[in-house]
């Protein structure tokens, strides 16, 4: 028997605060989830969606040792941009909180110590990698080596980014610190565990039996395979300087796991939300419907009442934490209530590659909004019209352009600007009376009837895509219904027609800006503006009277733009250009040759010297003939920089040189020397200059 649910609590996967996120994160957890809530207050239900950085774990300082700074400094970096960037995306979220909030920590160390108190932690010392340089215990993503399933040189110590597995340091092949670079030793340290295999029968029966109509394959399928490999028992706290110290006397230096701390972040989010709401004091919170007479203690309904209804969205990488450790813990407490669904997408690729930050080869969210400030609509068009709801899918920029050019412009924007643009054009801008009714007037009303029934229908089963689609075929049945009436051909002789005819396509219209605001919220606003309709519910949507007769509508400009191919190449260049630049930057730094002494040192006489002359030499591609300037003399240096510096560049420019190297014959010509360059990661050369001018012969030493 299907449950009855009197509230929901959403929530979207707290992102890592370690780096700007990409389109990918936002096609799976954050737009879907949106669209779902936005659904759900349009139907007046009671509902929460909750959000934040997540702000633990070794991605974090691992992030502040490239960056050379702090921890703090990088998740307050983060937090603001991702924060900034969501809120331009028409993330709807009551509350975007943080994991770094006393409130948090509060949270996690009472829900840890609920479950130990109750025995159900088991404690064990084995032995863990060890950084002995950095004097470091390496868990997690301080520790990276080849991984055992696919052979990737660079998996983590928890999880293989190339393959997707789950790891643990133990099993990589080649481990290395990514602190020191060194290879760890192994040393013993105590931790506490929860011991998964204990919860297998019950995990089959709330997964394997309940959960089979209702959960996405994908989903399901991820759960069966974890059950069925055999459960093991898995560390529940760290030995790290970065996190929620774990809240046991016997416990210095170590704090909560990770994916200990951060789902709970869902409830102390929650928790956090509530407070505001009382004491008025907002923070983190965006209130997004009427909570008046909300109390701090509410939040418990949100997590511990049997009628509330808990959904998770999630990318497919955290499918076993969502739907297996997070619930085990819920479940040990005793006091929580479970997720009813976990509606997890697959991967979202870009151009034919895997999407990635590190390796360049991917589009931030940042980035997006910079380029294009005003079409936040069209990105979430864009990825939900393609949403990997049941396999990877692919992010083109030349699909991007087609939703928009051919979907949003010519369809969506097309339909609503025809109906308004005639009206202003015969009605004096008014909504005209809608008069006797055709077959063909009643046919779109039908359709528009029907319209929100079917976009709901496939919203709440998780099917966004499909809801999009419904969306679009809306806009289709104003299109058609235009086409077929041809209302500007009839101004001269049936202004009567015209009128019923644009009325009935102003409903149209209403409706659509009703039901694409789970969608395309910017739209929506502008739309409901033009047409003067207030906040209408979802069950008022498909109505016949949602515009009234006489009302007026008001000016706007177009809902969307076309994007000229120009706008889209440029696009494609800069991902190319960034991955270009990514590899170069990730190449490995050339190792250090062998130790020299310093009497070896001292024998080199290196001075400034003063480029004189420069030429290019007959025959040679490469060589620059140079006279220059010693202090102690004027000599000739052959220079293989002629691919690098035109002459003329060089003439007065100071150098760094080797006096007294051996001369040599280059091309006919005695060499008196050497200039000094560095050779940059691409191949190309610098001249070492002093940061101030010197005199020529001045000693390097
Ligand atoms: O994969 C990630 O980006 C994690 N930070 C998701 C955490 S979701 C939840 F548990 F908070
Ligand atoms: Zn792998």
């Amino acid at each position: 028997m299907s449950k009855t649910f009197n509230r929901y609590t959403v929530t979207a996967a707290l992102p890592y605060a370690n780096g700007p996120k990409h389109i990918g994160h936002l096609a799976g957890a954050y737009i879907p989830s949106d669209v779902y809530v936005r659904y759900l207050r349009l139907c007046g239900k009671d509902v929460i969606f909750v959000c934040g950085s997540d702000e633990h774990g070794t991605a974090i300082p691992n992030q502040a040792l490239k960056e050379n700074t702090s921890s703090q400094a990088i998740v307050d970096k983060y937090d603001a941009l991702i924060r900034d960037c969501f809120v331009k995306l028409g993330m709807s979220f009551d509350i975007y909180h943080r994991t770094t909030e006393p409130i948090h920590h509060q949270t996690s160390q009472e829900i840890f110590l609920n479950i130990y108190n109750k025995g159900l932690l088991t404690e064990e010392t084995s032995e863990q990698y060890y950084d002995e340089e950095a004097k470091l215990f390496l868990a997690d993503r301080y520790i990276v080596g080849t991984c055992p399933k696919c052979a990737h040189t660079n998996a983590y110590g928890d999880q293989c980014e190339k393959c997707g597995s789950t790891l643990s340091p133990r099993e990589l092949i080649n481990p290395r610190s990514t602190v020191s670079g060194k290879t760890p030793v192994l040393k013993l340290t105590k931790h506490w565990y929860l011991p998964l295999e204990n919860y297998e029968p019950w995990l089959r029966e709330w997964i394997l039996k309940s959960h089979q109509d209702d959960w996405k394959p994908n989903v399901y399928g991820q759960c069966k395979s974890w059950i069925e490999a055999g459960l093991q028992p898995r560390a529940m706290t760290r030995d790290l300087d970065w996190g929620i110290k774990v809240p046991l006397p016997d416990a210095d230096g170590k704090v909560l796991y990770v994916w200990f701390d951060a789902p709970i972040g869902y409830i102390s989010a929650t928790r956090a939300l509530f407070d505001e709401l009382q004491s008025g004091n907002i923070k983190f919170a965006t209130p997004r419907r009427d909570f008046t007479g909300a109390k701090k203690d509410d939040w418990k309904k949100y997590w511990q009442a049997e009628d509330t209804r808990l959904i998770h969205f999630i990318g497919k990488d955290n499918i076993v934490f969502h739907c297996i450790i997070f619930p085990v813990m819920l479940h040990a407490t005793g006091e929580y209530i479970l997720p009813d669904n976990v509606p997890a997408n697959e991967f979202m690729n870009l151009e034919g590659d895997k999407m990635s930050t590190s390796r360049g080869w991917s589009i931030e969210m940042h980035e997006y909004l910079q380029d294009f400030p005003d079409k936040p609509d069209v990105l979430r068009y864009a990825l939900l019209t393609n949403l990997p709801e049941a396999k990877d899918s692919e992010f083109t920029w030349k699909d991007f352009q087609a939703k928009n050019n051919n979907e949003l412009v010519a369809i969506f924007g097309n339909f609503v600007n025809r109906a308004v643009v005639l009206t202003q054009k015969y009605f004096d801008n008014k909504v005209p009376v809608q008069g006797l009714l055709t077959d063909l007037d009643k046919k779109a009303l039908d359709d528009l009837k029907a319209a929100p029934a079917k976009i709901a229908a496939s919203i709440e089963t998780f099917r966004f895509r499909e809801a999009t689609a419904n969306l679009m075929d809306l806009a289709r049945v104003g299109n058609k219904y235009l086409a077929e009436t041809e209302p500007w051909k009839l101004a001269k002789t049936d202004l009567a027609r015209v009128g019923t005819i644009l009325n009935v396509s102003l409903q149209i219209a209403a409706t659509l800006s009703v039901v694409a605001e789970p969608f395309l919220p910017f739209t929506s606003r502008k739309l409901k503006d033009m047409l003067g309709v207030g906040e209408l519910t979802w069950q008022q949507s498909g109505g016949n009277n949602l515009v009234k007769e006489d009302a007026p509508l008001t000016y706007a400009p177009l809902l969307f733009e076309k994007i000229e191919d120009v706008v889209i190449e440029a696009q494609i260049k800069k991902l190319m250009d960034t991955k270009n630049a990514m590899e170069l930057a990730n190449q490995p730094v050339t190792p250090a040759k062998a130790e020299v002494s310093f009497d070896d040192f001292s024998k080199m006489d290196i001075r400034i010297g003063i480029i004189l002359k420069a030429e290019r030499v007959d025959k040679s591609k490469k060589l620059l003939k140079l006279q220059v300037d010693t202090g102690i003399d004027t000599r000739t240096v052959m220079s293989g920089i002629a691919e690098h510096f035109t002459p003329e560049e060089l003439i007065g420019k100071q150098v760094t040189l080797l006096v007294n190297l051996a001369p040599r014959k280059i091309m006919g010509v005695e060499s008196q020397g050497m200039i000094l360059m560095a050779s940059d990661k691409d191949g190309s050369l610098k001249l070492l200059n002093p940061s101030g001018e010197v005199a020529a012969g001045s000693q390097v030493s």
